[in-house]
């Protein structure tokens, strides 16, 4: 059995875990930064690169001591190296190093964004590839073909805004706070999906986001300017309608074309319901099996990191110690 320690810090949430074999959760330890950046309406890079320092050392303390393990029982210690904001990953990179040269194990580099894809391995003991993942979070989205597991091909992705970014964007505009995702599907529940037809920009399989976001500006400060009433459910509701109807039918089209009939769903946006349920029945209605994480694995968790980091270590994917950050990879 291989025990990974996993760590994530690629943005705001200082996360460790300890998982065995890459599917078996044995501690899941998240320190979320949200109450913090809360108040500025999104992520500061700033503040979130020192608290990841301060917390790090005690959040993998709390993962080896609730997986009941200590340093020496780990086969390796993976950690997040790309995509993220460069200080934030930074100290999960360093951290790392440290750890790997003092308790002599393999240091394993892991990208957040296969990690995301790996989620769905902890979740779905069965899943294996291929299959078709679209990677919906706040600062990305892809369809992916996972060919194998270390074969990544690239169907379709956005041209500008991640759809986590629209959510939370609109929700700045609607006075709801951030996170975003999470608000506005609560409120949506409340409203008409049908209420105003917001565009639902795409270009072939690749996403567009930005156009969305604005027309729903542009509809709440002509409302305001002509001084009528807007129902915040409703928006949210009709915006989160043309979102998912975007992500499931290009989902759909791209594993059409790959003549795959898996698909699956990672990214914190995957934690949206009315997404989730769209993608299931529209990948039932097309004859395809429909695979998710657990809602604790769709955000920023060391899970996926651990899962995605004894793929790579499995495969002897190792990194010295002049392992770097990268904050931005092209896919
Ligand atoms: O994967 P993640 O934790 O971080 C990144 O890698 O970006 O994703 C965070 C994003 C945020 O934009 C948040 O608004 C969105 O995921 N999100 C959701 C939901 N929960 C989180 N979006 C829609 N519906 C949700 N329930
Ligand atoms: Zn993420």
């Amino acid at each position: 059995m291989d025990l990974i320690l996993g760590i994530e810090t690629s943005c705001d949430e200082t996360a460790a875990s300890v998982v065995a074999d890459g599917r078996n959760v044995l501690s899941n330890i998240i320190y979320t930064q949200i109450k913090e950046h809360e108040k500025y309406g999104g992520v500061v890079p700033e503040i979130a690169s020192r608290r990841h320092i301060e917390k790090i050392i005690t959040v993998i303390d709390s993962a080896l001591k609730e997986a009941n393990v200590t340093f020496s029982d780990l086969s390796a210690i993976a950690v997040t190296d790309t995509p993220g904001l460069i200080g934030s990953l930074l100290a999960g990179v360093s951290t790392a190093k440290a750890l790997s040269y003092a308790v002599k194990k393999p240091l394993v580099p892991v990208n957040h964004i296969h990690a995301h894809i790996a989620a769905n391995y902890v979740t779905n003991k069965d899943l294996k590839p291929p299959f078709v993942c679209l990677v919906a979070s706040g600062g990305h989205s892809h369809i992916i073909n996972v060919k194998n597991y270390y074969d990544f091909e690239t169907l379709g992705q956005t041209e500008d805004d991640a759809p986590g970014e629209a959510f939370d964007k609109v929700a700045r505009v609607l006075g709801l706070g951030y996170p975003g995702g999470p608000k506005i599907s609560k409120l949506a529940l409340e409203g008409n999906p049908d209420a105003v037809n917001f565009p639902r920009p795409h270009n072939d399989l690749d996403f567009s986001f930005s156009g969305l976001k604005t027309a729903v500006i542009n509809y709440v400060h002509k409302k305001e300017q002509a001084k009528e009433p807007i129902s915040k459910a409703d928006i949210s509701a009709s915006f989160e309608e043309a979102v998912t109807d975007v992500l499931v039918s290009n989902t759909i089209e791209a594993s059409k074309r790959v003549s795959c009939n898996k698909i699956a769903i990672a990214g914190g946006v995957s934690a949206n319901k009315k997404l989730r349920e769209k993608m299931q029945r529209k990948a039932k209605e097309n004859g395809m099996d429909f695979f998710c994480p657990d809602l604790l694995l769709c955000t920023d968790n060391a899970v996926m990191v651990a899962g995605a980091g004894y793929l790579n270590y499995k495969k002897g994917i190792l990194a010295k110690l002049d392992l770097n950050a990268t904050a931005n990879i092209s896919f």
